[in-house]
């Protein structure tokens, strides 16, 4: 029998808890040991790992992991894996989208050149794998499958992302399913690996892999939203930067579908044009707003996370699955 659907206890300070996992990441991460010669490749390296970020994937893969009675040193080889390859692909990511800022400075590529970017990208993905290979367990061929499975959906999506940009016709269906590849695949792994560190079954995996699927479309439509319209300081991104570079973005696309006449062709020139000079992008989010299009996005980012919470309460009650809940509940009201 499953417990019945209960609200996330209110006596434990999860925020506490989830700045206390994060800060063991921050150490862990600061502790790993690598070169430091030549200094063309370690200082990129080092520069991407102390940039900050949030570290939501390594503290979601440390809370799944104790849902299910599994200790913090056990899971952490896995949750610094997945932290560190999400960096890998966010240096290259930032080549392939030409983009000059990350984490409020400047990309990899922008600081240093792209063949520097690509290596200190290579790095992170080989030291990815080797992290993921220090897991005490008795299941890491079930690991190694869920985490090369990730990667090979991750670049399936990062190619469909790009591939988008030139493309005319597309719809919602279609944006959906490059981002269940280029984001959900990893939020998916990090829940998946994290039971898997605590050796739960097989149906509970299943479970937290659709809500990591969940929780991939409510984060990535929220970060096309605040893409746009971020005004936290530490959202450390171009503002407007996904029009710019054409990106068939949630946001895009509904405007696409919703407009009509004049207001219809100013959005298809940014379609025919590959993307809209930057003068022109308070008009663009001007004309989102008068659409609908910006809360249309805040309602599909609401409806995926209800979803994931949903299906996270069917897993067995216990305080690390409360804060889970708190903490995806937390992600849909991200500021940066
Ligand atoms: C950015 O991820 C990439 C996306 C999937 C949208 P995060 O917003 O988690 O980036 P950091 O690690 O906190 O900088
Ligand atoms: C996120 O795509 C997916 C990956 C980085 C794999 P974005 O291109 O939207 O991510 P940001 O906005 O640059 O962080
Ligand atoms: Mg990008
Ligand atoms: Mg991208
Ligand atoms: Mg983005």
């Amino acid at each position: 029998m499953r417990e019945p659907v209960t609200l996330p206890s209110a006596e434990i300070d999860h925020g506490a808890r989830v700045a206390a996992l994060r800060d063991r990441v921050d150490a862990a991460l600061a502790a790993l040991e690598m070169g430091a010669e030549p200094p063309e490749l370690y200082e990129p390296v080092r520069y991407v790992l102390a940039g900050g970020g949030k570290r939501l994937r390594p503290v979601l893969l440390l809370l799944a992991a104790e849902s299910y009675g599994a200790e913090l040193a056990r899971a952490m080889p896995a949750a610094l894996a997945v932290e560190v390859f999400h960096n890998f692909t966010l240096v290259h990511d930032d080549i392939m989208d030409h983009a000059a800022t990350r984490r409020g400075r400047a990309t990899v590529h922008e600081r240093w050149d792209e063949g520097t970017a690509i290596l200190c990208g290579d790095y992170l993905m080989a030291l990815a794998y080797d992290l993921l290979a220090q897991t005490r367990t008795s299941r890491f061929a079930e690991m190694h499958r869920a985490f090369h499975r990730m990667v090979v959906r991750l670049c399936e999506g990062q190619a469909l992302d790009e591939a988008f940009e030139t493309r005319a016709e597309l719809t919602v269906a279609d944006y959906l399913d490059m981002i269940d590849r280029k984001t959900g695949a990893l939020l998916e792994a990090v829940l998946d690996l994290g039971a898997l560190v605590g050796d739960a079954p097989e149906t509970d995996r299943a479970v937290l892999r659709a809500v990591g699927r969940n929780v991939g479309r409510a984060f990535q439509i929220q970060d096309d939203l605040l893409d746009l319209t971020a005004d936290h300081r530490d959202w450390g991104k171009v503002i407007g930067g996904d029009l710019m570079e054409g990106k068939k973005t949630y946001l895009l696309l509904r405007a696409l579908e919703r407009a009509e006449g004049e207001e219809r062709a100013w959005f298809r020139r940014i379609v025919e044009a590959g993307g809209l000079p930057e003068g022109e992008v308070d008009e663009a989010r001007a004309r989102m707003e008068r659409l609908g299009v910006l809360d249309d996005a805040r309602a599909a980012v609401l409806r995926h996370s209800a979803v994931s919470l949903e299906r996270l309460q069917t897993l067995p009650a216990s305080p690390a699955r409360d804060t889970l809940h708190w903490l995806i509940d937390r992600m849909r009201a991200r500021l940066h």
